[in-house]
């Protein structure tokens, strides 16, 4: 004996019966097959009461004759009167009119499956009852859908193969990652189900929320998308006597370079250039612009850089901040010199005391008396006297 065949080749997408909108029929779908879906489904409607199939010729298709015929059909009828008393003429699908017994069942409830959930879509499973067949998440009918509709036929047996749902592909099942996450984030991972994903800002923004999401076996993801903060810098400061080269802007995007410059006779103390990090920050602390010395003396000589010079042989006769002059002073009772160094900061630098600057008189009648052109005083005296 062969299995019944499919008596109602027909799957839902979702069968929600209680819409009014025509169902999705999948397959081959004759307008007889349309015509018996919609009467199955009004029965499906009227759950509570007992389901009355229609005896009018028009709404049952005639007995399908021939081989696609495979299943035992119960005895044709026209009429309840063709059939005896215990058995009734009613529509039994593809095989017409028949005589059924209406309190006959079908096998209920049936095995548990792995791979699908069986569940009744009538009160009982007597004749013409509907039952869904779902397939699992992770699994598919062979057509894609994952649910079917099966019927209880008056041979007691539910219409169709029995439906096989097959494990889909695990490439196929992923959770979806929608363009905007795609652009702003580099993702470690390939979102399939149950496994999970990283993300990393590719602006290098810091991430707001979880940084690891999690595939679950619904296609939903575990958590919300995070997001990449925008970060930016802070306008920088201004520097006294410096320029800030940048376009003027109220943020600074991360990666942008701003340049310092000082004024004409400003010494740049610091970087020249700065980033914006990141973490929002500047890369370094902005420079400071510091002035240059002019030299407190015009005429005595004066070590600069180990050179002795006159300060007017000098551009300006200054020195940049952080240079040192060194002063040559007199020793209090010999006729002998040492120096004194002073360091220019930011455009001051004081001589040191001990330094006295030369008359107009003493410079012109005696330049060779000059202190800064006598003999130096030995070394190892002037450390231990001063
Ligand atoms: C930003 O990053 C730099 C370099 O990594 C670090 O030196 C600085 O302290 C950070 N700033 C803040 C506010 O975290
Ligand atoms: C000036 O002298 C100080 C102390 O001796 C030294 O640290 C500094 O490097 C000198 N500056 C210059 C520009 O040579």
């Amino acid at each position: 004996m062969t299995r019944p065949p499919p008596l109602l080749p027909f799957s839902f997408q979702k069968p929600r019966v209680r819409t009014s909108q025509p169902q999705k029929v999948a397959g081959p779908a004759s307008r007889m097959d349309c015509t018996l879906l919609l009467l199955l489904s009004l029965w499906a409607l009227t759950g509570t009461i007992t389901p009355q199939p229609t005896r009018t010729t028009e709404s049952c298709p005639q007995r399908l004759l021939g081989d696609e015929r495979k299943r035992t059909c119960p005895r044709p009828c026209k009429a309840d009167k063709d059939c005896g008393s215990r058995r009734q003429c009613l529509c039994d699908g593809q095989c017409g009119l028949s005589c059924v017994a209406p309190g006959r069942t079908c096998p209920w409830p049936l095995p548990p499956r792995e791979d699908s959930v069986a569940r009744l879509l009538s009160p009982t499973p007597s004749f013409s009852a509907l039952m869904e067949v779902r397939c699992k998440p992770g699994f598919a009918l062979p057509s894609g859908l994952d649910a079917t509709i099966r019927r209880c036929q008056g041979d007691r047996q539910w219409s169709g193969e029995e439906p096989i749902c097959a494990a889909a592909s695990p490439a196929i099942l992923t959770c979806p990652l929608p363009d905007d996450v795609t652009s702003a984030f580099g993702i470690e991972g390939d979102a399939a189900v149950g496994t999970s994903i990283r993300y990393s800002c590719l602006s290098g923004a810091d991430i707001v929320g979880s940084s690891e999401n999690y595939c679950q076996d619904n296609q939903t993801w575990q958590y919300p998308h995070p997001i990449c903060k925008k970060v930016y810098c802070e306008p920088p400061r201004e520097v006294e006597q410096g320029y800030v080269v940048a376009v003027q802007k109220t943020e600074y995007e991360v990666g942008f370079d701003i340049h310092y410059l000082c004024k004409k006779n400003f010494w740049l103390d610091g970087p020249q250039k700065v980033t914006c990090l990141s973490n929002g920050s500047w890369s370094a602390a902005p420079p400071s612009c510091r002035a240059r010395c002019l030299i407190p003396a015009e005429r005595s000589r004066v070590m600069i850089d180990g050179v002795k010079r006159w300060p007017f042989d000098i551009t300006d006769a200054m020195v940049p901040h952080g240079g040192n002059v060194t002063f040559y002073c007199k020793h209090p009772h010999q006729q002998c010199s040492f120096g004194a160094t002073r360091t220019c900061s930011d455009g001051k630098l004081q001589p040191p005391a001990c330094y006295l600057e030369p008359t107009w008189l003493q410079y012109k009648l005696f330049p060779h008396r000059l202190v800064s052109e006598i003999e130096a005083c030995e070394a190892a005296f002037v450390e231990t006297t001063f």
